[in-house]
């Protein structure tokens, strides 16, 4: 394991080694069956990891579904009749080929239209072509071998929401334009697993279909007007042109979006980073190459992100028109139009397809959070509260008496509602920096002035301000802190701390 840097250390200069080293030793994420020596490509989320991972979905679900009036959920299984991959196309176009470097004898995949155009990214010599393959894992279903059927594990969320559609549209009140999400587990065998939890061969996706009519309008594209980035289409990367900073709304005006649904959710998807604390200056919007696309694919843009490795994907955002749809009414010889109150009968196209990796966002989360802090001395992981594993830590000054009772008692309190952490040992200045290294936003400390005043003090992580808050508004205040509704400054009273003599 590579050691990670101490002083002076900022996140844009943690490298994806070093932030795999930070991540076990803090229990967010460890090779996967470790004392077995791990298994490329599978990982496990310790205490920590598991709690920002889930936070990281829920932050999606709720901004995506049950915010909005136009999107519905489903949980689809992760292994499903094989003709759903026969009829995506998955079974016979999803491939890569495998290369390996003539000089260095590191093994990547690529795409096709890469062959003889890409060298190794590891020493720069040619490559050898090892053949094509399909990434999909295979597995029986059934326990005896001879009834047993060959199935897959499935290798994108999407594809239920394609081969349900019909049911999900029939027994839900959607009328287009309307989506579809979906959250969990894909399976990919990669062929160079690698970059820690950057390409793993089991991950989580969260992914939308949005259908509409065709030529239905976006009518929410105005809501995007503000909204600006690198712009880098598919012309500025033919003509060895810069990307572009610009209102993604004006790039849709100019033609460089061709599309107003593909400008409003490349802008929205930027903006739901941005506002859970992701750095606006590290995301571009880039359009793939006509030879890049994938095989079910009319225009697809990617959101990227400047990772130490270089700008890599994070999220995709492939117009798959109604190819999905057309193929599972020819495998299935099953009508797969709707009655649309507006459009009439119709088989809608998927206009858009926001697709990101829960891992990819993770490390984005992190990466954005990490910095150590010269000043004190210690890593600060500045995440949002929304994505903090802990919310609080509440920490008894004296560990006896009433003041570790009166502790424990907000402790329980506060259980009820958020994830809290009770720390006792140490001094006060050990029991900030560990957890301003995991990040918990609020330290609550509990002393002999709590018990007269009937209140404690709260210390931020990010600014070190401390404030006084009332016991019994605790929680509420605690849960305007985290939503963001209130300020740290109006939460309480301000507690002028002493400054130490150097
Ligand atoms: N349904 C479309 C689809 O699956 P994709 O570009 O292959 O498109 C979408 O994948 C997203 O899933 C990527 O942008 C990335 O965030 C994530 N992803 C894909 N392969 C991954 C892998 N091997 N490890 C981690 N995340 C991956």
């Amino acid at each position: 394991m590579v050691k990670e840097k101490s002083a002076n250390n900022k996140s844009n200069m943690l490298s994806i080694d070093e932030l795999a080293t930070f991540c076990k030793r803090r229990g967010f994420a460890y090779p996967s069956g470790e004392i077995y020596g791990g298994l490329a490509g599978f990982w496990d989320y310790g205490p920590l990891g598991v709690e920002l991972k889930n936070n990281i979905k829920r932050e999606w679900w709720r901004f995506h579904v049950h915010q909005r009036e136009d999107l519905v959920g489903i949980d689809g299984s992760i292994i499903t009749n094989p003709k759903v991959w026969e009829a995506s196309g998955h079974v016979a176009s999803f491939v890569d080929v495998a290369v390996v470097c003539k000089k260095c004898g590191h093994k990547a995949k690529i795409d096709k239209h890469q062959v003889g155009k890409v060298k190794c990214d590891k020493c720069g010599s040619d490559y050898i072509v090892k053949g094509e393959f399909n990434p999909m894992f295979v597995t029986n279903v059934g326990p005896i071998k001879e009834d047993s059927i060959k199935s897959y594990l499935r290798p994108e969320t999407a594809q239920l929401i394609f081969a349900d559609f019909k049911a999900i549209h029939d027994n839900s009140r959607l009328k287009l334009p309307f989506g579809i999400a979906q959250v969990g587990k894909a399976f990919r065998n990669e062929i160079s697993p690698r970059e820690f939890l950057f390409r793993c061969r089991e991950f989580e996706q969260m992914e939308i279909e949005y259908f509409i009519a065709r030529g239905m309008k976006c009518p929410y594209i105005d809501e995007i007007k503000g909204v600006e980035m690198e712009i880098y289409s598919e012309e500025m990367q033919k003509f060895d042109k810069n990307a572009k900073k610009m209102k993604v709304y004006d790039a849709w005006k100019k033609g460089i979006i061709k599309n107003d649904w593909h400008a409003y959710w490349i802008a929205l998807e930027f903006s739901w980073f941005v506002l859970l604390g992701a750095n606006p200056e590290k995301f571009r919007a880039r359009q793939h190459l006509s030879e890049e696309k994938s095989h079910y694919a009319v225009d697809t843009w990617d959101l990227e992100y400047s990772f130490p490795m270089g700008w890599r994907e994070l999220e995709g955002f492939a117009n798959r028109s109604n190819f999905d749809l057309t193929q599972h009414e020819k495998h299935s010889n099953k009508s797969m139009s709707i009655q649309d109150a507006i459009a009439g009968k119709v088989l809608p196209d998927v206009v858009c397809e926001p697709s990101l990796g829960v891992e990819r966002a993770f490390l984005v989360f992190m990466f954005d959070a990490y910095e150590h802090d010269q000043k004190r001395e210690n890593i600060v992981l500045h995440l949002s509260p929304k994505l903090a594993p802990y919310k609080a830590a509440i920490f008894p000054l004296i560990s006896k008496g009433e003041v570790l009772e009166v502790s424990r008692e907000v402790y329980k309190d506060l259980k009820e509602e958020f994830n809290v952490l009770f720390d006792e040992s140490g001094s006060i200045g050990r029991r900030y920096a560990r957890n301003d290294e995991i990040g918990t936003p609020f330290c609550i400390t509990v002393d002999e002035s709590s018990l007269k005043g009937k209140s404690v003090t709260i210390r931020e992580r990010d600014s070190t301000k401390q404030i006084k808050v009332k016991i019994e508004k605790l929680r509420s205040v605690l849960r305007d802190l985290i939503n963001d509704d209130i300020s740290f400054e109006d939460a309480g009273k301000a507690v002028v701390t002493r400054v130490k003599k150097e």
